[in-house]
């Protein structure tokens, strides 16, 4: 008899993750026989949770917020995106060793891969706000070779030391001066909560960005972000964040069940579904 794999999401806390829709939504799609549970760990109960990972049984799973950091020094090896982003968010076991790896930046260019292809023709690209998803995005950019990246940051110092960790292809800024790089930009990019529903809205008017430039949005609560919504009407292309949260989840479950799975339409309208009917938030 073939053997039930199991994973998880863990956090603390973890309801808000969609991450079981979008896995269990896969174990149907190709008849798989596993499982994908959320699991509440808080960050005492870390370090046993990963002791014992391999003998309760599990083939891996995705670390989210409070673990990402913590993750690391528990794994026998780990990926070079994990390393050059400092979190780990997904974890499997080979050979019986812990592995770590970091798939944002992977979820990231694979969604703009189909959104909107010609993004990997930017030369200049625009990133608002410094948090970890920047990290993971300046990751991303910088790998798919884009050489000129200016970051926007409310904190300026939060800017410039995640600037300088990439050297001298990022320069940080603040709000004030962006504006008068809009005309230079080929990619603008909105990796802040501003636009997020409860949360201020994106403070930059897009007048001055050139018309063929590409915007795109990792939030994804409203999947239409101010953002997105004023580029559309300026006419530009745009990606929202839904497809870096599909993207992002597709090499964990190949690790954890052998099979690489698709994000398509089907997925995509029942994860927004939930967005629009559901309360975890
Ligand atoms: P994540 O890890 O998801 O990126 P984060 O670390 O909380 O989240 O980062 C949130 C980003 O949104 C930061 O760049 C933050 O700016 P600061 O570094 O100055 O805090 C930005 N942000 C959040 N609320 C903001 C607001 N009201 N105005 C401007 N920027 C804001």
């Amino acid at each position: 008899m073939a053997e039930v794999k199991k994973a998880f999401v863990c956090g603390d806390p973890i309801k808000h993750s969609r991450s079981p829709l979008i896995h269990g939504h896969w174990l149907d799609q190709y008849n798989i026989k596993g499982s994908y549970e959320a699991v509440v760990v808080s960050p005492d109960e870390l370090p046993q949770f990963m002791r014992q990972m391999i003998e309760d049984g599990w083939a891996g799973g995705n670390f989210t917020i409070p673990h990402k950091q913590a993750v690391f020094e528990r794994l026998d090896n780990v990926d070079d995106a994990a390393r050059a982003i400092g979190a780990v968010n997904t974890v499997w076991v080979e050979s019986g060793k812990l592995c770590g790896g970091n798939t944002d930046a992977y979820g990231f260019a694979t969604n703009l891969d189909v959104q909107v292809p010609l993004w990997r023709s930017a030369q200049t690209t625009i990133v608002f706000g410094a948090g970890g998803a920047a990290r993971a995005i300046i990751f991303a950019l910088l790998t798919a070779g884009i050489g000129k990246i200016f970051l926007v940051n409310r904190t300026l110092e939060r800017a410039e030391e995640l600037a300088d960790s990439f050297g001298s292809a990022v320069n940080a800024m603040n709000w004030g001066d962006a504006g008068a790089k809009l005309p230079e930009a080929d990619l603008l990019i909105n990796t802040t909560s501003l636009g997020m529903d409860g949360q201020p809205a994106f403070p930059l008017d897009l007048s001055n960005a050139r018309s063929d430039v590409i915007a795109s949005d990792i939030v994804y609560v409203p999947l239409e972000t101010p953002f997105l919504s004023m580029a559309k009407t300026r006419g530009l292309q745009t990606s929202d964040g839904l497809g870096m949260l599909l993207h992002q989840a597709t090499p964990g479950f190949e690790k954890w069940f052998g099979l690489k799975p698709q994000v398509d339409e089907v997925l995509r309208q029942r994860i927004v579904d939930d967005l629009n009917g559901g309360t975890r938030q």
